[in-house]
């Protein structure tokens, strides 16, 4: 069975002091049935590692280490305390040119390392209007997940690009038809790709989450904006 995961990607956000949010959190989920998972600023892991939450990263390099002056490795992050990492989110493809190749290269990297990737695919509104969703989610799956992923240190996120941070989100039906032909590609790929979880990211909030959650392979959610208070991350929780 896929793990269900509220995940929150904080972004660029969040200073020390907003860490009491996550301190409500825990006060409110600390018999969570679910994985819950915060994917905090670089600056911030190691002063969370001791919380009731799963941490993770926002990005990785490719590399262990060596001359890249502002990077962070998968085994820095693993070392601070995280379990997770997102890579290739629709932000890191567009702002940094990355590409599915390098998308599975770090990846594939914070598999060595120890670290749960979630591999973002997703749309763009004229890719969504041309009609080509599902190739454009099927290149990304191929290219972007390495042969080594497993259930187990991998999880899948569909982000439509004009979803994120908009208020718009997919019809329930739209959401099910592109989790549905993640879940076969999935199968088709890997012997255990029946319970790799997929998320849904993109504009979820406290009421819409409990009508996505009822998409069959929807397995949770990547959250961005509602993730940064802990009243609006906690319906979300709940939903699930
Ligand atoms: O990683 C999270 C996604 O980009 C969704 O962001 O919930 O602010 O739309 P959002």
């Amino acid at each position: 069975m896929p793990r269900k995961l509220a995940a929150g990607n904080w972004k660029m956000n969040g200073l020390r002091a907003n860490l009491k949010e996550l301190e409500t959190l825990a006060q409110r989920h600390s018999d969570a049935s679910v994985d819950i998972l915060i994917c905090l600023p670089t600056t911030l892991i190691t002063t969370c590692q001791d919380t009731l939450f799963d941490i993770g990263g926002q990005d990785c390099h490719t590399a262990e280490s060596g001359a890249y002056t502002g990077d962070i490795s998968a085994p820095m992050l693993s070392d601070a305390g995280a379990t997770y990492v997102i890579t290739g989110h629709s932000e890191r493809r567009a702002d940094h040119g990355e590409t599915d190749q390098i998308v599975a290269a770090k990846s594939a990297a914070a598999n060595a390392a120890g670290l749960t990737a979630i591999i973002c695919v997703g749309e763009t509104l004229d890719q969504r209007e041309a009609g080509t969703t599902l190739d454009i989610i099927e290149g990304q799956l191929a290219g972007s997940i390495p042969d080594g992923a497993t259930a187990d240190n991998t999880v899948i996120a569909y982000e439509p690009v004009w979803a994120i941070g908009t208020g718009k989100v997919p019809t329930l039906e739209q959401i099910a038809e592109v989790h549905a032909h993640i879940r076969a590609k999935l199968q088709a790929r890997f012997s255990d790709g029946a319970d790799m979880s997929i998320l849904y990211g993109g504009s979820v909030k406290g009421s819409n989450a409990a009508d996505i959650f009822a998409v069959p392979h929807v397995d949770g959610a990547l959250v961005g904006g509602a993730s940064l208070k802990a009243d609006d991350f906690s319906p979300i929780i709940s939903a699930l």
